[in-house]
């Protein structure tokens, strides 16, 4: 990986990108989001390999965007993939293989590469050259439609939330965490360019603050009214009035509605529950899994013990000291006020909701 201070042209029009594909297909620039908000610094990618690490490093994160990221990973693998036509596909497994196993929990990865591998095995009758550029051609597609989805999907939400409202938010799922816009940060997005006045309070979410460096970062940059909070002031701020809807992102929606995201959202949503607030999930249909049953089986990220027991590079316990470090829980169903995709709402998330858009 090399690093760059130029910028790409964002697929989705914005100023700035999880990830972009160059012109010429061979390159992927990927801004590190590890450095934000300090740096605005992209990164240079040619090999999957190379993306797999920067997905498991963080260098890339949020359901879509590291979903977006493994499909341009797949079209690096195309590029040194063997001529010959019956050698593609096995040699793409692997790569294929490496990237899924970064994050199990989000399932928009796996989907966007068993879409990608559909696409290489219509293609691999063709052209090495031919191959790489319809290969390609997909992942752009994965890219704008996703762009799309977060657009629709903020017009769905933005029917619930009212001028002047105050929107709760945690960790990103924003235009950083998406192929641009963003899923819980689209429906504030679609308020504010539909003329209402919306607020944002933004958990900094622990243990590695993409709420504070990332949430806070882009809607700052972006003019919007931006306050935040450390994951304990949820309760009391919420006592206080201080919030009247909250919207979270997704990293999988099982068939039952139960959503998985974030660690410490299954925390917000009781609080929400407990003080009658309205908690949305905010999510592409790519990030439904109607083939997982419900919460329990959706497979939970354990990261490492390193990222509890510092902070910003500090050791913040005791030597010798062990730290559990789920990425993810699981808010169920019934906590759900609605579940806004780009086919529209499913109110509440549940079996019913989600087969009738499911069509
Ligand atoms: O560990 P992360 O930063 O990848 O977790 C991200 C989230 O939990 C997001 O809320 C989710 O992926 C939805 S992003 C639109």
């Amino acid at each position: 990986m090399r690093n760059i201070l130029e910028h790409p042209e964002p697929l989705s029009g914005a100023t700035y990108s999880a990830v972009e594909l160059m012109p010429g297909d061979a390159q992927l620039l990927m801004m590190d989001q590890r450095l934000l908000p300090s740096e605005e610094k992209y990164l240079t990618l040619t090999r999957a390999v190379e993306v797999a690490d920067a997905i498991s490093r963080l260098v890339v994160r949020g359901a879509p965007a590291i979903g977006i990221a493994a499909a341009y990973g797949l079209v690096l693998a195309a590029r040194e993939a063997p001529r010959d036509s019956g050698e593609f596909i096995e040699s793409l497994r692997p790569a294929a293989s490496a990237l899924r196993r970064t994050r199990p929990t989000a399932v928009n990865l796996a989907w966007a590469l068993d879409r990608m591998m559909r696409a290489a095995c219509d293609a691999a009758a063709l052209a090495p050259e031919v191959r790489v550029g319809l290969l390609a051609a997909e992942a752009r597609a994965i890219h704008r439609e996703d762009v799309a989805a977060c657009v629709a999907m903020g017009k769905v939400g933005a029917a619930h939330v009212g001028d002047g409202a105050t929107v709760l938010t945690h960790c990103n799922a924003g235009a950083l965490a998406t192929g641009g816009y963003g899923t819980a940060l689209g429906v504030v997005r679609a308020a504010r360019s539909q003329g209402k006045r919306v607020k944002v309070v933004a958990c900094e979410t622990r243990p590695v603050l993409q709420g504070a460096r990332l949430t806070a970062w882009e809607l700052s940059r972006d003019g919007f009214d931006v306050t935040l909070i450390t994951d304990s002031m949820v309760a009391q701020l919420m006592r206080r009035g201080g919030v009247d809807l909250v919207v979270v992102g997704a990293d999988r929606v099982a068939r039952s509605g139960d959503v998985a995201n974030k660690i410490g959202t299954y925390g917000v949503a009781c609080l929400a529950h407990a003080h009658r607030i309205p908690f949305y999930v905010a999510a592409p249909w790519s990030t439904v899994d109607l083939a997982c049953p419900d919460g329990a089986a959706i497979p939970i990220e354990q990261r490492h013990e390193d990222e509890v027991l510092s902070f910003a590079g500090a050791v913040v316990a005791p030597a010798g000291v062990r730290a559990d470090n789920p990425a993810f829980d699981v808010t169920p169903a019934r906590l759900v006020t609605a579940l806004f995709t780009e086919r529209g709402e499913a109110k509440p998330p549940s079996e019913e909701t989600l087969a009738a858009l499911a069509h």
